[in-house]
């Protein structure tokens, strides 16, 4: 008899739910998204369904339509009656016995979680630490796949040491990004931050406050820095849809300017609201 165990609990292995089979479960084969709202008004779908599309070629999963996927998240949203919500959702490859290939008829599933955001109001006006941790993940990072073993224990890391986020460090000693955010520095009246090249996710986020920047008329810069440059800036801050910009005050323990949030990155908060209200 082909057997299933869950816990203590056995059962043959035709009873077990499909969920136990999931192939995000097994390899972590599929990939998501999070959105959220603002005061009931969801932000910058249009550019999360297009990641998501690239998320979904990236990893060779087909015949998924998004604008189902558009209409699921509406419905749900409505439903849910949070203003300000964090709209998880995930795509895998489907279900089936664990097997590195797949069979090309097999079906997705999705999954999709509406929740309350946390306030993080004290954080922003506080400012938060960073620390640095070795960028361990593959070469596709544009791909918001659900493998994200390097970026938990790149937070956990941090969480020990005190730190809200981990700055992730590449091989060649260059900042790539946050564990689950992208990460800015503000030299003068230019602001810093990796190309899209650098092996990081296309942060919607990152977009949103490249162009709070220009219209506050600052320069732009996408151009790797080090942990040793970044620490030198006059302001630091972490880029995130569920928290769209945060300051950073301290890295690896070192105090940014006088450690608190920095004119500039006020300027950008304010500005970034517009485009959210
Ligand atoms: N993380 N870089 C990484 C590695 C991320 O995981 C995220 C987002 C970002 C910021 O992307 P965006 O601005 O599009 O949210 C950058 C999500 C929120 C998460 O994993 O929960």
């Amino acid at each position: 008899m082909q057997l299933a165990m869950i816990n203590d609990k056995m059962l043959p292995l035709d009873k077990l739910d499909t969920a136990y089979l999931d192939r995000g479960l097994y390899f972590g084969d599929g990939v998501y998204e999070v959105v959220r709202s603002y005061n009931g008004k969801i932000f910058a779908l249009d550019d999360h369904l297009e990641r998501f599309k690239n998320s979904l070629a990236g990893i060779q999963i087909k015949g998924i339509d998004t604008e189902q996927i558009r209409s699921r998240i509406i419905t749900a949203f409505q439903k849910a009656q949070i203003p300000n919500a964090r709209i998880y959702f995930h795509i895998t490859r489907g279900s089936a016995l664990r097997d590195h290939n797949w069979d090309d008829n097999i079906k997705p599933n999705f999954l999709m979680t509406l929740t309350d955001l946390p306030d993080c109001t004290p954080q922003k006006l506080a400012g938060i630490a960073v620390s640095a941790f070795p960028d361990l993940r593959w070469k596709k990072c544009w791909i918001k796949s659900l493998n994200l073993l390097p970026n938990i224990l790149a937070r956990k890391d941090a969480a020990r040491k005190g730190s809200d986020e981990a700055i992730l460090v590449d091989e060649n000693g260059l900042i790539t990004e946050g564990a689950s955010s992208s990460f800015f520095a503000l030299f003068n009246n230019t602001l810093q931050t990796a190309p899209l090249t650098a092996n990081i996710l296309p942060s919607i986020t990152r977009k949103f406050a490249i162009s709070s920047a220009r219209n506050l008329g600052l320069s732009v810069l996408e151009q790797s820095l080090t942990p040793a440059q970044a620490v030198k800036a006059d302001e630091l801050f972490i880029a995130v849809t569920t928290r769209d910009i945060v300051p950073a005050v301290k890295f690896d323990n070192i105090k940014i300017a006088n450690a608190a949030p920095g004119p500039v990155t006020q300027k950008l908060l304010v500005e970034f609201a517009n485009f959210t209200q």
